[in-house]
């Protein structure tokens, strides 16, 4: 299955948006508009640097919801409401459930710390760590109902050294996460991926 181009992206953040940044640096060469920045933290730093840049922001508390059903409705609601059809999760602490996922079939990419299908979850580079790993790196994939577990768009590997310490380790991946994670959804709004049961193959244009 070829997975249709993107017009309108929506990227989510909880945190300092340090990945949002490297998304809007690519934007002359994205090919869809970053019409929206929007966090479930009013303190995310990201979000000032959205503002900079003249894009709308949103902030969607989920201390305001019920449960997560509810949250997620107002947010596919919010999302529709920016004629959203590409969702980039870039540090955005919340698991979203299946109606969210749902709503936004094969048009959501997440960005993780880690060679998935190791150390999904929070703290990948810890968990690395603790593992006596020797190579670590990113994942870019789209986002489907497990933590962390949909098809794989591309990754980069990066050593573990002596001495390192989760910061270290968290710096020298991050390098490659700001590469990545724009080039993969490049590919997605520009209609360049398809979907081949989990595997993504990477079309030429
Ligand atoms: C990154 O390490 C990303 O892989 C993870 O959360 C962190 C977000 O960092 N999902 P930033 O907010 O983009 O700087």
């Amino acid at each position: 299955m070829r997975l249709p181009p993107g017009r309108n992206i929506a990227v989510l953040i909880s945190g300092r948006g340090s990945n949002l940044r490297s998304i809007v640096a690519s934007k002359d060469t994205l090919g869809a508009e970053i019409r929206l920045v929007l966090s479930n933290k009013a303190s995310a730093g990201g979000l000032a640097f959205a503002e900079e840049q003249g894009i709308a922001t949103e902030v969607l508390s989920h201390r305001e919801f019920s449960d997560r059903a509810a949250y997620d409705e107002a947010l596919v609601g919010l999302l529709k409401k920016y004629s959203i059809d590409v969702v980039v999760l870039a540090g955005f602490m919340r698991v979203l459930g299946p109606q969210f996922i749902s709503s936004f079939s094969n048009r959501i990419l997440n960005i993780h710390p880690s060679l998935l299908p190791s150390y999904p979850g929070l703290d990948a580079q810890g968990q690395a760590i603790e593992h006596g790993a020797k190579v670590s790196g990113c994942t870019v994939h789209l986002v489907d109902e497990g933590t962390d577990t949909g098809p794989i768009i591309d990754q980069a590997v990066v050593p573990v050294l002596a001495g390192d310490t989760r910061d270290t380790l968290a710096a020298r991946i991050l390098v490659h996460e700001h590469r990545l994670l724009p080039r993969a959804l490049q590919w997605l709004v520009q209609g360049r991926l398809e979907l081949q049961g989990r595997n993504v193959l990477i079309h030429e244009e």
